[in-house]
């Protein structure tokens, strides 16, 4: 049985919770990495690669860590990523996300590959809640076109395209498990079949073909910003930005992707000096990183090494499928409670007084 919640004390206590509370497949699907699980486990291992310089004797009696994510309001420079299936953890799935973003004021990417249709998840946001789009690129380009009008008409505020996935990553915990019963519902019109096992599903869904000449077409179809999730390196981080595209997310899709990837920590380092170095004028597009956050000081390495702000998958999954909305609220709580304290012994009182100072990169490569 779980602990209750309130011996929840880090995110990591979630993770052990929710081993207890998941099926043996809904375990296998979320805490599985690809392959070796090398860049799973190298997520986490360059955080506590990057040691902190504090600054000392400056005012922080007052600390505010609220900052802004494409323009809205967040209470901390944290989002929600998009995990596909949440009803495997939870009954009320992605909808218990929903509520726990809502009740602590920070925005939610929602999944394509969501268990929850668009429109239950869109129903479900409080007034004035922030919530952005995953997409996966199906084949079919008129489908893709009517995902993208149906999140724009939604309400959805930022098109978040996942490009680290032209094939499904082998994830061989999850494999084993031999299949999935629950896969994705229908997207209002999905080509995402019912009865498929989710990486069949999954995977007969995106396309292989998608690349830098289509970034046009989807400026085309939407006036939402569109930001490319799974950027792993600097020169791509410039193509990019030259491609005029609004913000990109370091990131190897929670190591789920190509194995030995880097984390999206040090492609978040490589890319900030690759676009330093090609004159791309900072603050021309958002760098957004996820991938191993687990601390709130983990958030003030990624600032301080250029990203607005950061987001969150594993921990949220867990969080809601050992408690539900509540855990989703005490895991943020904690996060941001643990980001007050970092930027108080930090000496910086407010987001923008991050710097690159504040952090001793060394350990992190950068190519
Ligand atoms: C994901 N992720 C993901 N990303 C995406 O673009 N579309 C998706 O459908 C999914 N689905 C998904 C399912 C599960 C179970 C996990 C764990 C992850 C990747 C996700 O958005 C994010 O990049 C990582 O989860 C971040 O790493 P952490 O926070 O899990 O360490």
């Amino acid at each position: 049985k779980c602990p209750p919640l309130e011996a929840c004390f880090n995110l990591m206590d979630f993770e052990s919770a929710a081993q207890t509370a998941l099926s043996p497949e809904a375990w296998a699907y979320y805490s599985s990495g690809s392959d070796d699980e090398i860049s799973l486990r190298d997520n986490r291992a360059a955080f506590q690669r990057i040691w902190l310089r504090p600054r000392v004797m400056v005012n922080v009696l007052n600390v505010d860590i609220s900052t802004h994510i494409l323009g809205h309001p967040a209470s901390l420079p944290l989002y929600i990523s998009a995990t596909a299936l949440g009803r495997l953890g939870h009954p009320d799935g992605e909808i218990a996300l929903t509520r726990g973003a809502a009740t602590t004021a920070i925005p939610q990417m929602l999944p394509t590959l969501a268990s929850c249709s668009l429109k239950e998840m869109t129903d479900a946001r409080a007034d004035g809640q922030v919530q952005f789009y995953q997409l996966y690129v199906a084949q079919d380009r008129d489908h893709t076109a009517r995902l993208i009008r149906a999140a724009e008409d939604r309400g959805c505020k930022g098109l978040f395209i996942t490009v680290d996935a032209p094939q499904l990553g082998r994830r061989e915990k999850d494999m084993r498990m031999k299949f999935i019963e629950e896969a994705p519902k229908e997207q209002d019109d999905s080509t995402a079949g019912r009865n498929e096992g989710a990486a069949r599903a999954i995977s007969s869904f995106i396309h292989p073909g998608l690349a830098w000449e289509d970034i046009p077409w989807f400026r085309s179809i939407t006036r939402m910003p569109i930001i490319l999730k799974g950027i792993q390196c600097g020169e791509d981080a410039v193509k990019a930005a030259h491609a005029g595209v609004d913000g990109i997310v370091l990131s190897n899709h929670g190591g789920r992707q190509m194995d030995t990837a880097p984390s999206g920590i040090e492609a978040l380092a490589e890319s900030v000096a690759a676009l330093s170095a090609a004159g791309v004028p900072p603050g021309q597009m958002e760098l957004y990183m996820d991938g191993g956050v687990r601390r709130g000081s983990d958030i003030f390495k990624a600032l301080a090494l250029g990203a607005t702000a950061v987001g969150i998958g594993r921990p949220l999954l867990y969080a809601m499928s050992a408690y539900g909305s509540d855990g989703v609220v005490r895991a943020i709580r904690i996060l941001q409670d643990e980001l007050i304290m970092t930027m108080r012994l930090m000496g910086t009182p407010t987001v923008q007084d991050i710097q690159p100072g504040h952090v001793n990169a060394r350990m992190v490569s950068v190519h």
